[in-house]
């Protein structure tokens, strides 16, 4: 495990050797103060899930089964913390800024999990984050929903393919779970919806709405066709009929397919799609970025769907 050698200068605020502090900081309201654990060494093993947070190729490589941290994953933010603890996923560890200790936090922290706090510069050099100022935790993943089980239960899905950008994926569920749309399924390329980045894009919304992994698009569709999904792509081509236009039927079962920034979506993608449409753009802009595109569809397709 990669660990940052450098060793700071004393932290700030640091209680020297005691091994805790009681501190009236992050408790819920109507909660007793926790325990605070102060952390002063960047190589503290405790620390090191909280480590290359900013790398999302090398999170995910050690957060893929049988890698350094399979089976958790971080989330930052108060908010977006406590949205993961109320979808069900259980807490490893909670890391803060000394500053940050003394607000309270959106969410309960049980007992038996600990609670760190550091001085920011520590954070700043262990996170890889430029600056730490509000919550970080280790959580546990959760098993996914069974495809069948989400195919079954849905009407309206997003697909993505290539969507390696997590901004932008957190920026569409955000939209989907917002507009009307029960889950998304993702092509082998996209990002992880649990990478720090996508969830707090998402505020969250990547711990609520369902999910699952389909292999290489378009031959993993064939369980979406068996559930009477139509395929709808989402395409700057002039060829595609305007978003305006769609028409369905009332209550049909809808997987709306988008692309990566860039390439767009593949021409096998776009060939083996039940409909291609667009969102007709004006003043010679050739496209919306995909998470603008999202909002723009899911509420088109949810329209037209009733
Ligand atoms: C930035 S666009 C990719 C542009 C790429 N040159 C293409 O032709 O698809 C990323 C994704 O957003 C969606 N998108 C962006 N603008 C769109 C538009 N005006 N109409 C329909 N879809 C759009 C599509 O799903 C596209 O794959």
């Amino acid at each position: 495990m990669g660990r940052p050698a450098k060793a700071l200068p004393s932290a700030k605020g640091a209680v020297g050797s005691n091994p805790t502090l009681s501190a009236p900081g992050p408790g819920v309201p109507g909660r007793p103060p926790m325990r605070l654990i102060p952390v002063n060494d960047p190589a503290d093993p405790r620390l090191a899930p909280y480590t290359g947070l900013r790398d999302h190729d090398l999170r995910q490589k050690r957060e893929r089964r049988g890698g350094d941290f399979d089976g958790i994953f971080v989330a930052e933010g108060s908010l977006v913390v406590a949205r993961a603890v109320a979808a069900g996923y259980r807490l490893v560890s909670v890391l803060l800024p000394y500053g940050r200790a003394e607000r309270p936090l959106a969410f309960a922290v049980p007992d038996d999990v600990p609670v760190y706090v550091a001085e920011g510069r520590l954070l700043a050099v262990v996170t890889g984050l430029g600056v730490v100022r509000d919550v970080l935790a280790v959580l546990h993943r959760r098993p996914l929903v069974p495809l069948w089980w989400l195919l079954a239960g849905s009407r309206r899905l997003v697909l993505l393919e290539g969507v390696a950008n997590p901004t932008n994926l957190g920026v569409i569920v955000r939209s989907a779970a917002g507009l009307g749309f029960d889950g998304f399924l993702l092509d082998p390329s996209c990002c992880d919806p649990l990478y720090r980045r996508a969830s707090r894009a998402a505020m969250g919304e990547v711990f609520a709405l369902p999910y699952g992994w389909l292999g290489r698009f378009p031959g993993s569709w064939g369980p979406l066709r068996e559930h009477g999904y139509t395929i709808v792509a989402l395409t700057p081509e002039a060829s595609a009929e305007p978003i305006g236009a769609l028409r369905l039927p009332a209550g049909a079962k809808v997987a709306l397919l988008l692309g990566a920034e860039g390439p767009g979506l593949t021409g096998a993608s776009l060939a083996a799609a039940d409909r291609r449409v667009r969102i007709p753009m004006h003043r010679g802009v050739d496209s919306l970025n995909v998470g603008a595109a999202a909002a723009v569809a899911c509420y088109a397709v949810a329209a037209a769907t009733g």
